[in-house]
């Protein structure tokens, strides 16, 4: 399991499980406004032809503190989900998590990743573009509650 950040906790990355999903809920329904449903999740979680969903867990305790879901297929990497819990936020974990699927994806032949993000989620939109992602269009009322539209991202693996 990789080690994803070095310090007195230390934070892993793994497949998330069906064990997971109360801790994974909590993050959600703390995250946003239009949560994921528990079946949601659990969909991602055995849809293991095409999905990538990822846990973060702190050692020691082994609580999971963030996730992030993606979908692999052929060369075209789509990210579905992503979170990190209120508490650990600002420790570089996002970063971290993002950075280790971008390179498991480069790894696994990807060349394209995209995602969308909420025009007012300042914290992720600036993450991403730290990242290398570039904003390439919008969608129109992509959320609800509230209502807003989407930048769509992409970052170029390739190269
Ligand atoms: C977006 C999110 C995943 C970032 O996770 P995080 O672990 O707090 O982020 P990190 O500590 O790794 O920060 C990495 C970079 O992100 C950006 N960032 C993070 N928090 C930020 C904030 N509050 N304001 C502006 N930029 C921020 C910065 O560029 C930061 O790099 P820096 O420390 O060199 O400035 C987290 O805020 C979150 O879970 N938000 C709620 C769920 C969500 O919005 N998910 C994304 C949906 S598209």
């Amino acid at each position: 399991m990789p080690n994803l950040i070095q310090g007195e906790d230390r934070f892993f990355v793994r497949r998330m499980r069906e064990e997971d999903l109360p801790a994974v809920r909590a993050i959600e329904t703390l995250s946003f406004s239009n949560p994921w449903s528990d079946n949601t999740f659990r969909g991602e979680i055995q849809n293991t032809s095409i999905s990538f969903p990822m846990v973060v867990v702190r050692r020691p305790g082994e609580e999971v503190v963030a996730y992030v879901i993606f979908w692999q297929i052929r060369d075209d990497v789509q990210v579905n989900n992503v979170a990190v819990h209120p508490d650990c936020r600002g420790l570089g974990l996002g970063e971290a998590m993002m950075r280790y699927i971008i390179a498991k994806s480069r790894e696994a032949g990807a060349t394209f990743m995209t995602l969308e993000v909420r025009q007012s989620n300042t914290p992720a939109l600036t993450l991403y573009k730290k990242l290398g992602f570039e904003v390439m269009g919008t969608r129109k009322s992509y959320y609800t509650k509230p209502d807003e539209d989407a930048y769509v991202m992409a970052l170029v693996l390739d190269q």
